[in-house]
C-alpha cells in the first residue's frame, strides 16, 4: 500500500521510521518531511496547512492511507477533506479534534460526563475573566481556548500575574479563555488508539516540558521523554481508561462525532488518582519517538485497523525496555534562534548500541546537515532500565558536534528520583 505521512518534526521521523519498516507499506511519501525523513520516505515540499495541495498530491499519487502527525491540519479538517475525496486517513475528524482544538469544549464535556479534571470557568469576555480571577484564590491556570502551539497556558501565582496572563493570551490568541484551578501532582501522558468505539491502550510516557535543567525556564514543545512511566502503574492506567478515556470516547460517539485516531491524555496523578489536564488529538512530540522505539508490532496495520473500525481484537506488543530521548535544540529556543548552522557527528552517534537519531528540523545544504528550526534532533536510546537508556542517549549526544545547539542534561532524572524513593 502507498502511505502518505503529513508533518516534518521528530514525531514524524519516528512515524516514518516505523511505517517504512512495515510489510504492508510498499511506498512511503512524506509532506513536507525533513533531511532525516528523506532517508526513509520520498518527501514532497507541501506545507501542512495547504489542505488543497495535500489532497491533490494524495490523489495524484494514488495514496491508499494518510497518517497526519500534527494537530493543526487535523483541527483544520484535513481528515474530512481526504475522506471526502475517497482517501482513507487516520483521524480524527475536525469535530473530533475539538478535544484538543477547544479547551472550553473539552472542559464542558468533562463536566457533563463527570470526568475528573480541574474545576474551571469559561469566558468569552475579557472583563468577566479579569473579575473572576480577581475574586479567586491563586494559583490559577489561565488557558487560551484555541490552539496556541503549546504556548497558551500560564500558571498565575498572584492576581497581578493572572491579569497580565489574561491580557497576554487574549491579545495573542484572540477571544476565549478558560480559567482552571491548579492541580497538584505528577504528570504523565497516556496514549490510546481508538476506532471511535473500541480502545486499545498504546503506552505511557513522561515529557520534560521546560527548556532548562531542573524543570526551569520557559515551557517548550518538549525537551525529552521517557517511556514507560512508573507513574502509570496498571491500576492507574485502568482508572484513567475507565474514568477518563472511555467516557470521553463514548460521549463523542453519542454526540454523533465519533473520535477515531490516536488520543493523547495528559494526566495529573496524585496518590495514584489520575485527573485529566488536557487531550491532544495525535501522538506527542517527543513522546512518539520513545513509543516507536518500544513498539514491536506493525504500526501501519494498527493505524489502518483504527480507521476501519477493527481494533477490538488488535494485540500490540511492546518492548519491556525503557526508551529515552533527548531533544537537541537551537540555542535561543523556544525564543529567537538562528537557522542554518552545520551539525556533524550524527552518523557516528547513531552507531552506539540501542541508539536511534530522529531529525526534528534539519535540511541538507551542499551535502551538509544543517539546523532548520527550533527543536532540531532527537537522540533516542533503548536500555534495560532508565539508567542504561539515559547513558546511551547522552553518550550519543556527546558525539554530536553542534556548537549552536543545546540540550537538557537531566532527562530521566524525575523517573530515577522516583525509583530511589
Ligand atoms: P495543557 O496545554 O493544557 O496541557 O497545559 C500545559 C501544561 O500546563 C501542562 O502540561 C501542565 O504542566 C500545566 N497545567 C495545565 N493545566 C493545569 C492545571 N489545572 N493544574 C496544574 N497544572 C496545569
Ligand atoms: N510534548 C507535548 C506535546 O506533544 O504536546
Amino acid at each position: 500500500m502507498k502511505f502518505l505521512l503529513i508533518g516534518s518534526g521528530g514525531r514524524e521521523h519516528a512515524l516514518a521510521w516505523a511505517l517504512a519498516a512495515s510489510p504492508i507499506v510498499s511506498k512511503l511519501y512524506c509532506a513536507p518531511g525533513n533531511a532525516g525523513i528523506a532517508d526513509v520516505a520520498e518527501c514532497a515540499p507541501i506545507p501542512v496547512n495547504d489542505l488543497d495541495g495535500l489532497v491533490a498530491f494524495a490523489k495524484a499519487k494514488g495514496i491508499d492511507f494518510v497518517v497526519i502527525g500534527p494537530e493543526a491540519p487535523l483541527v483544520a479538517g484535513l481528515w474530512d477533506r481526504l475522506e471526502a475525496a475517497g482517501i482513507k486517513a487516520l483521524g480524527p475528524s475536525a469535530r473530533g479534534a475539538m478535544l484538543e482544538g477547544s479547551k472550553g469544549f473539552l472542559k464542558e464535556l468533562c463536566r457533563e460526563h463527570a470526568i475528573p479534571t480541574a474545576g474551571f470557568a469559561r469566558f468569552q469576555e475579557r472583563d468577566a475573566a479579569l473579575a473572576y480571577a480577581a475574586g479567586h484564590r491563586h494559583p490559577l491556570v489561565i488557558k487560551a481556548d484555541g490552539l496556541a502551539q503549546g504556548k497558551g497556558v500560564i500558571v498565575a501565582e498572584t492576581g497581578a500575574e493572572s491579569s497580565a496572563a489574561i491580557s497576554e493570551l487574549w491579545s495573542n490568541y484572540g477571544p476565549g479563555l478558560v480559567i482552571e484551578e491548579f492541580l497538584d501532582g505528577e504528570e504523565a501522558s497516556l496514549f490510546v488508539l481508538t476506532d471511535g468505539e473500541h480502545i486499545i491502550p498504546l503506552a505511557g510516557a513522561e515529557d520534560h516540558k521546560r527548556a532548562f535543567d531542573g524543570d526551569r525556564g520557559p515551557n517548550t514543545g518538549g525537551m525529552g521523554a521517557v517511556s514507560p512511566s512508573s507513574l502509570l502503574a496498571p491500576q492507574v492506567i485502568e482508572k484513567a481508561l475507565s474514568r477518563i478515556v472511555k467516557p470521553t470516547i463514548a460521549a463523542m460517539a453519542a454526540r454523533g462525532t465519533p473520535y477515531m485516531g490516536v488520543l493523547y491524555a495528559g494526566l495529573m496523578i496524585r496518590d495514584g488518582e489520575p485527573s485529566l489536564v488536557e487531550y491532544n488529538c495525535r501522538f506527542g512530540d517527543p513522546e512518539c519517538q520513545v513509543l516507536m522505539m518500544r513498539l514491536k508490532s506493525d504500526l501501519a496495520t494498527a493505524l489502518l485497523a483504527a480507521r476501519d473500525g477493527e481494533i477490538a481484537h488488535l494485540d500490540l506488543r511492546w518492548e519491556d525496555d525503557v526508551a529515552l530521548t533527548v531533544v537537541m535544540a537551537a540555542r535561543g529556543y523556544p525564543g529567537n534562534y538562528s537557522k542554518g548552522s552545520e551539525i556533524r557527528g550524527v552518523e557516528d552517534a547513531a552507531k552506539i548500541k540501542g541508539v536511534q537519531i530522529f531529525h526534528a528540523a534539519t535540511e541538507k545544504r551542499d551535502g551538509k546537515l544543517c539546523a532548520a528550526g527550533g527543536r532540531v534532533l532527537n537522540v533516542a536510546a533503548l536500555g534495560s532500565n532508565v539508567e542504561e537508556a539515559r547513558s546511551r542517549a547522552y553518550e550519543a549526544v556527546h558525539r554530536i558536534d553542534w556548537p549552536e545547539g543545546f540540550c537538557r542534561s537531566d532527562i530521566g532524572t524525575r523517573a530515577l528520583a522516583r525509583k530511589a524513593r
